[in-house]
């Protein structure tokens, strides 16, 4: 009998142990804290009494179809000959240094009675225990397959008890949590909006094995489809009690055909694997996303003053000139023109028409965007633009001229949502004219210094007349939109390296860590109401770093005061959208003095570490806390969330954390409103051990409803 094979994934902390059995099956055998000797990896197999029995197998490490197999399957093709019976054997494995602090394994698998062989990848990214999987199916026989079902990754997991937190929401609401435990049978999340695929479920998602976990303790993985459409995740707890977890694109309309020789890489799903709880985890998983994956992700950032509340698609140009000076005022980088500047056949004046059309309106803007861009650089800001590029009201010259750019089912009705459509970018031509939007707009203007980048429309009528024509199969569609959007984004990035982009989807429809690659930033929610901003900061933090979560104080619920919805907007990548103009003196002077501060500490957020201290669901006031890498220096938010029960201050200390224990901090409030005084003595000296033992009370209630503290180290 030939040995089994052992291959090891393994990061600094962790390690995914996978075992070939003697059916040359790939089997999990393990995922965990390392053992402290490895020779007992090679021991594990056999304390397990399920292996060997078909009806058993369920840690197969990509789980084929209509052969064995009785769960949930990872892969299912149908062959040539229309056999839809798939076994894969394990071939060999390779393990590569990328490069320093990143090693991939690749894994050989084959069909013995086929040529189609499977690769399996894990990337890890050692120092923050990140894992990256994806598979790519390679057709080597003689003609087209057909593949049905194609996840990225298969996991398997031995605990007591699984607790799954998933997301949901709609407009405005996103990121709300759902905690359960997992119980037998599959639970599946998925999503099959096509292009605003996150509309009402992110591909997101956090796991606790054995009880839930806390900020500081547990075991926890917390992971993110990297793909900007459709998904889904099956959570299988077997008859032993394990889970199995199926993740990748939704098969749910889109068998895959591969021509012979052709192959098929999958999304990567990109999962963190703590055993010291949620904090830890979501500050592994941040500097990866800034190192690894966010654009420009350790880079810089500007502040801004939007349009898009201020006066929605009322405005001309003398206006718009009017409110950079608002923008001078609060002190912003950049001012950023948003939707309602172009169209002239079907003026750009609501969302009804108008989109696809994307010459400046001639009316509104006489002079230009060049002028716009001039105008904003006089008075020393940047200037930036809001573009739908891959949308289409069906009241367009673009529609008009191109009904076959358009997904639509020829001969049926047609459906909208926010009264428009969506282009059709697995066609080159769309792609070609996608990226022209952008490229003529930015070669125009070379000053052009940013983008915001919106998708609101959800795919309706999926059909594309571009996959007829080219004899391949409508099934293609939802993968390869994806694709030319990504072809469209690459082509965007080779072009313009240096533009900050904001990835937006009406609030955050999509996002993930696909676009994100392409993105430096996105546009969280329309919602900014601050309360329900602290929720929403509260749970995307979990997957992604402040740089990229973009805030802005708005009007949007004008009962908290502007220095309330500044310091909860200070948590992220800080922007306004209100008429500067209708602030008192006093609101402005505070907004200005506020985006100082903001520059003055952003590097500790964007670069720092984030301890969510205090939640919002369980304490009637909320705290965050960032950590300068050094330790220096920190920056601590907290905000009154209910008025319930008249506890309405801030009772107890909150334990700070991330600091040095032997180091001497002295804290300072900051962003106060004008002519008020804090009631904070700056003038005492804490040790950070007793600021992490103890801790400090910031003093909130009914009048210090949100309270900003800088807490320095002496030395
Ligand atoms: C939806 C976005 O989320 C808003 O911020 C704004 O840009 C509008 N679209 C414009 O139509």
């Amino acid at each position: 009998m030939t040995p089994q094979t052992l291959i090891f994934i393994e990061s600094q902390d962790y390690t995914m142990v996978l075992q070939t059995d003697w059916n040359k099956r790939l089997r999990h055998i393990y995922f965990g804290e390392k053992l402290v000797q490895s020779s007992d990896y090679a021991l594990i197999a056999k304390q397990f009494r399920y292996n060997g029995v078909n009806e058993d197998v369920f840690n197969v490490a990509y789980t084929p179809s209509g052969t064995w197999n009785i769960a949930e399957p990872a892969l299912q093709i149908q062959h040539t000959d229309g056999n839809p019976s798939t076994e894969l054997h394990y071939v060999q494995h390779k393990v590569q240094q990328l490069q320093e602090n990143v090693l991939q394994t690749v894994i050989d698998l084959v069909d013995p009675l086929y040529e189609t062989s499977v690769r399996l990848f894990f990337k890890v990214y050692q120092k923050e225990n990140v894992f990256e999987q994806w598979t790519n199916i390679q057709n080597g026989e003689k003609g087209a397959i057909l593949l049905k079902k194609y996840a990225s990754a298969n996991l398997y997991f031995r605990s007591h008890d699984f607790y799954l937190t998933q997301y949901h929401g709609t407009w405005a609401t996103e990121m709300q949590p759902v905690t359960q435990r997992l119980t037998k049978g599959i639970k599946m999340l998925d999503s099959k909006l096509g292009a605003r695929a996150n509309l009402y479920a992110p591909p997101t998602f956090m796991l606790s094995f054995d009880e839930k976990s806390t900020e500081e303790t547990g075991k926890v993985l917390l992971a993110n489809l990297a793909w900007s459409g459709n998904f889904r995740f099956d959570f299988e707890v077997d008859r032993y009690d394990n889970l199995r977890l199926i993740a990748g694109a939704n098969p749910y309309n889109s068998e895959y055909q591969l021509k012979e020789g052709e192959s098929f890489e999958t999304p990567h799903l990109i999962f963190v694997y703590s055993e010291n709880g949620k904090g830890e985890a979501s500050r592994n998983l941040h500097q990866w996303a800034r190192k690894y994956r966010i654009y420009d992700g350790e880079g810089e950032r500007l502040t801004l003053l939007n349009n898009w509340e201020a006066t929605y698609f009322d405005f001309d140009e003398n206006k718009l000139v009017q409110l950079f000076d608002g923008a001078k005022k609060l002190g912003v980088d950049l001012f950023l023109l948003d939707d309602g500047w172009f169209a002239n056949k079907y003026p750009r004046n609501s969302d009804f028409m108008g989109l696809g059309d994307w010459q400046t309106n001639r009316k509104k803007l006489p002079s230009g965007l060049g002028y716009l861009v001039k105008e904003a650089n006089k008075k020393g800001i940047e200037f930036g633009i809001w573009i739908e590029p891959e949308m289409v009201n069906p009241k367009s010259e673009l529609y008009e001229n191109h009904p076959d750019w358009v997904i639509r089912q020829p001969d049926r009705r047609e459906y909208y949502y926010r009264n428009q459509l969506v282009l059709d970018l697995s066609n080159p031509e769309v792609q070609d004219h996608v990226f022209g939007v952008f490229d003529t707009i930015f070669t125009e203007n070379p000053k052009m210094a940013y983008c915001k980048w919106d998708c609101n429309s959800i795919v309706y009528n999926s059909y594309s007349a571009y996959l007829e024509k080219e004899n391949l199969p409508q099934t293609h569609l939802y993968v390869d939109y994806v694709k030319g959007l990504y072809k469209v984004l690459q082509r965007v990035r080779a072009k313009y390296p240096k533009v900050p982009m904001m990835l937006c989807s009406g609030g955050g429809g999509r996002v993930d860590y696909g676009a994100l690659q392409y993105f430096t930033e996105f546009w969280v929610s329309d919602n900014t109401a601050p309360i329900d901003r602290v929720f929403m900061h509260w749970e995307y933090s979990h997957f992604y770093p402040a740089i990229v979560l973009c805030a802005h104080v708005t009007n949007w619920d004008k009962s908290a005061s502007i220095k309330y919805r500044t310091d909860v907007a200070s948590m992220g990548k800080l922007g306004f959208d209100i008429v500067v103009e209708e602030l008192s003196d006093k609101e402005q002077q505070f907004c200005r003095e506020a985006v100082q501060n903001y520059d003055s500490f952003k590097d500790v957020l964007w670069k720092g570490d984030l301890y969510r201290l205090q939640n919002p669901y369980d304490y009637p006031f909320a705290s965050f806390q960032f950590v300068s890498v050094d330790k220096s220096r920190s920056i601590v938010f907290s905000y009154l969330i209910t008025n319930r029960f008249e506890i309405n201050y801030s009772i107890e200390p909150v334990r700070f954390k991330g600091l040095d224990a032997s180091q001497k901090y002295r804290i300072r409030e900051l962003n106060l409103f004008p002519n008020t005084i804090s009631s904070i003595d700056e003038s005492a000296v804490y040790s950070g051990d007793y600021l992490m033992k103890i801790g400090f009370n910031p003093d909130i209630g009914l009048e210090r409803k949100s309270v900003v503290l800088e807490v320095k180290s002496l030395s």
